[in-house]
């Protein structure tokens, strides 16, 4: 045998069964050796995989409308289901499917498909989507000229690529030769309209496809698996639970200010597993609001109508509006009431915008460029308050009653001004033991432990993407998992920002944590992230591949995601034999079987 670890996972195996193994390990390449590993895995732990393909190649006959959810946050997940429920009502017969569970190789039997989708990182698809993404877009997409489709896009228009990942889909749909039902509809973070709006059109659209499609039937489908464990709480209905404690865990000189907070849950009847989101309600800081209303000189008894409840325009921008998150369209409406030449000259340059809004809060606007307003034109361009989530850094396991997140505050200095993050600065410096958070679970069903506690997994940090393998880890202590664990965390100095420190050294003295390696990026003079860690260990990692283990990434999507990446994709070149081509295939692959997932934000 080549190793102990091998040895170790082929324990449960009799001697004859091991001399197989043996003979057949000695006869193949490193190449055939990866492909068998992840070919045992998935008959080992995925065999409800199998079930669903059957049931999968049946619906595609059986039904003629195949809804995808495409969803990171939540958001076109909840609206999936909305619409698979309306067509219901309607007795369209449809099935609903998460973009990760769809067998996109069948995609040309499709008679209608729905895609609602949300846009992630920086133009990209959520990560539950990549893979369906990385297939329609390369050359091995069918023809389509057969498919009806229709594309419900979620984006913020605060992003540059807004919706872009429903655009790509749409073009791509359309060079395969697909028919759009009705337009494709690119909804902002005020979506519940639109959508009312696009389910209704595209009722009527699919009742005007009757006579090619013969008949549609009510279908009697099966629950969603991706429905939330949680039904009593949620996103417009949110618990309200007790701050228990609220601790600053990176030292004093660290350049990072990370909380960890937790949240009582007791008596509210909320579950949640390792790898899920809790949504956070937050509320604006007085201090700020005061400022707002001072600046365009407004009464703040003044009373406003929110949602049909007549309010004071300070409760209004407290609970209601976003206040620090400044957007190309806030500026410019801003400029239609104001008449600011300053600002004109800003907005009439799209460059020289973008670096405004990136360099410019909106309350630092306003402060520069003061002008006085009615209370309902200062909201009229105002976006609404949406909750922000944080990896549940807890288990259930661990702590029943308690919910733990792990908050990173985002701060911005600005000539000199310190700029909090609406709900970061909330969660670190209102927040305080025994006040009342107003919350919900986001379950995410794309980043769990695998079912087979024996299988090794290699989690993969920086900063408060640490969060959920703090979860993960008390999960795995609680089951006595026998599966190796290895974590990658970077964060910038040992002394300062070393995030549950204490708490990884106990584990690795009981032996649950197998490996741990650490990048502090500031400690010596040249920059060492946690991708160079990663790269050291080139050979060990390619080895815990080939033994079936799942890789986990959570963390920043814009560098460490990307860098980590590349530097998967360069071990598995190397220790494979393989070009770029087919290592992105055999990564790709990785991913299909549930066994490379990321949680990056
Ligand atoms: C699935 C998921 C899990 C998450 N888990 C965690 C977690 O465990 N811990 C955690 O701390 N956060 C986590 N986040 C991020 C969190 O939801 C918020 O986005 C973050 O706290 C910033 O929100 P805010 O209201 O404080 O800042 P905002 O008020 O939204 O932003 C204020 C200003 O800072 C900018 N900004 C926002 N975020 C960043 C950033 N990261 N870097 C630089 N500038 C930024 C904005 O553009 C804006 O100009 C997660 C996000 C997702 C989607
Ligand atoms: C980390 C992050 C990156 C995002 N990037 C984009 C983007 O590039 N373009 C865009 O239009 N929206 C972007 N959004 C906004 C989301 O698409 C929007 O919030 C959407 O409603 C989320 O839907 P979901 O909950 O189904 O994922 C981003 C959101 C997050 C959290």
């Amino acid at each position: 045998m080549k190793n102990q670890n091998l040895f170790n996972l082929l324990l449960p195996l009799n001697t004859e069964q091991l001399n197989y193994l043996n003979k057949l390990d000695s006869s193949c390449s490193n190449i055939q050796r990866a492909w068998l590993s992840g070919y045992f895995w998935k008959s080992a732990n995925q065999i409800s995989d199998s079930c669903t393909a059957d049931t999968d190649r049946s619906n595609i006959n059986n039904s003629l409308i195949t809804i995808i959810s495409a969803s990171q946050t939540g958001n076109a997940k909840s609206l999936s289901q909305r619409l698979h429920e309306y067509l219901n009502k309607h007795n369209k017969k449809n099935r609903l499917i998460n973009a990760i569970d769809y067998k996109f190789k069948k995609i040309q039997n499709e008679k209608i498909l729905i895609l609602i989708i949300s846009t992630q990182g920086e133009g990209e698809p959520p990560e539950e989507a990549i893979s369906l993404y990385k297939f329609i877009i390369s050359k091995k997409a069918p023809n389509l000229k057969n498919l009806c489709y229709s594309i419900f896009s979620l984006g913020d228009k605060s992003y540059n690529f807004f919706c872009q990942a429903g655009k790509d889909f749409d073009k791509r749909f359309k060079e395969l030769g697909a028919t759009s039902l009705i337009d494709r509809f690119d909804a902002d973070i005020e979506y519940e309209d639109a959508y009312n709006k696009w389910s209704e059109n595209l009722l009527k659209s699919i009742n005007n496809q009757n006579q090619h499609a013969q008949s549609f039937f009510t279908s009697s489908n099966k629950k969603n698996q991706s429905a939330d464990l949680t039904d009593s709480f949620s996103r417009k209905n949110p618990a309200k639970a007790v701050v228990l404690a609220n601790q600053k865990i990176t030292g004093r000189n660290s350049i990072k200010d990370v909380y960890h907070i937790e949240i009582d849950i007791n008596n509210l009847n909320i579950k949640y597993k390792p790898g899920d989101a809790v949504g956070i309600w937050y509320k604006n800081d007085p201090q700020l609001v005061n400022k707002i209303i001072k600046f365009c000189s407004i009464d703040s008894l003044d009373k406003v109508n929110i949602k049909n409840k007549i309010i004071t325009i300070f409760d209004a921008l407290t609970n209601h509006f976003e206040l620090t998150n400044n957007t190309k369209d806030i500026v410019k409406n801003y400029v239609n009431i104001t008449k600011n030449k300053i600002l004109q000259n800003i907005i009439s340059d799209e460059i020289h915008l973008e670096d405004y809004i990136a360099n410019t809060p909106f309350i630092k606007m306003i402060h520069d460029y003061p002008e006085k307003m009615s209370s309902t034109q200062l909201l009229s361009f105002l976006r609404p308050l949406t909750p922000r989530l944080y990896s549940i850094s807890s288990s259930q396991a661990e702590t029943p009653n308690e919910i733990h997140i792990t908050v990173g505050v985002i701060k911005k200095v600005i000539s000199g001004c310190v700029y909090l993050g609406g709900s970061s600065g909330y969660l670190s410096q209102s927040l305080k033991v025994d006040d009342i958070v107003k919350i919900f679970i986001e379950t995410n069903n794309n980043f769990r432990l695998p079912e087979n506690p024996d299988i090794p997994i290699i989690m993969i940090s920086s900063g408060t993407g640490i969060a959920p393998f703090r979860a993960f880890m008390q999960q795995r202590d609680n089951d006595c998992a026998k599966g190796k664990n290895w974590i990658f965390f970077g964060n910038p100095n040992f002394t300062e920002d070393f995030l549950y420190q204490i708490e990884w050294q106990q584990y690795i003295n009981k032996g649950l944590i197998t490996n741990m390696n650490v990048a502090w990026s500031r400690d010596q003079e040249n920059k060492l992230y946690v991708q160079d860690k990663i790269q050291e260990h080139s050979k060990e990692i390619w080895s815990w591949i080939q033994e079936g283990a799942v890789i986990y990434i959570c963390g920043n999507a814009s560098n460490m995601a990307k860098d980590v990446e590349k530097t998967l994709l360069n071990i598995i070149s190397k220790n494979g034999n393989m070009n770029l081509e087919n290592s992105e295939e055999f990564l790709n692959d990785l991913r299909l079987n549930k066994r490379y997932k990321r949680d990056v934000y």
